[in-house]
């Protein structure tokens, strides 16, 4: 377990493995800002295929977790994206199933990385208040899980509640031999070592604005390194 090309897939084997020789697509293949063209590599993740496999994860939630209420936690910034997405497919298939889920939606605001180096240390940002999801059905939404360990301290500092459940959904796992083991409920793609960026991932606050799920060049690196 853990380790980089060993990590065990997901929950119920169920999440798109990204080999390490995957060479992602041209740019000129798709509709980027002009603003971002030279300082990308690659678009890895096309915007349609992230929409697509989390109308998949909806389904698989739907399934577990119909006929419950959940509060969703968004873990922001990167997670803004995903969570919207997730929160919309679910709320759709809710709606055409014999399954009603109800949902509210919270945030937390987490911070660990500074240029594409984590840097051992999770801040609650928001100063938040985990004390309301005493009790509840939880459902954490993250953009990406590398280290593990953020979630593992978020995990943690919401156990101190009490909730009812923790379930994790994230859209990225990210093959890292930084990885401590960690693996979520609800995947969307297995990931190589690599610094992604797009659909709210960022690097040091640039690139959220950006569609597709794409890999950055050095002379994007170095144009926005804090
Ligand atoms: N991109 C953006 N944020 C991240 C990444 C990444 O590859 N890994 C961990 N946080
Ligand atoms: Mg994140």
């Amino acid at each position: 377990m853990g380790g980089a090309g060993a990590l065990e897939p997901c929950a119920e084997n169920k999440l798109v493995v990204i080999p390490d020789d995957w060479p992602g697509y041209k740019l000129d293949l798709f509709v980027l800002p002009q603003h971002y063209c030279e300082d990308l590599k690659c678009v890895y993740i096309p915007h349609g295929v992230i929409m697509d496999r989390t109308e998949r994860l909806a389904k698989n939630i739907m399934n577990d977790l119909g006929d419950n209420h959940i509060t969703v936690l968004c873990v922001l910034k990167g997670g803004y994206k995903f969570c919207a997405d997730l929160v919309e497919n679910i709320k759709n298939l809710s709606r055409n199933s014999e399954k009603c889920i109800s949902m509210r939606v919270e945030f937390v605001r987490l911070r660990s990385y500074r240029n594409d180096q984590s840097t051992n240390e999770m801040q609650n940002l928001g100063g938040e208040d985990l004390s309301k999801l005493a009790g509840r059905n939880v459902l954490i939404v993250e953009d990406i899980i590398s280290t593990g360990r953020t979630m593992k301290s978020l995990l943690s500092q919401i156990e101190k509640y009490n909730p009812k459940m923790i379930k994790v959904a994230s859209l990225l796992v990210k093959r890292t031999p930084l990885s401590d083991g960690y693996k979520p409920d609800y995947a969307g793609f297995e990931i190589p070592n690599l610094f992604v960026v797009g659909y709210a991932l960022d690097y040091n606050e640039h690139f959220r604005d950006l569609n597709h799920i794409c890999i950055i060049n050095e002379i994007g690196k170095e144009k926005y390194k804090v």
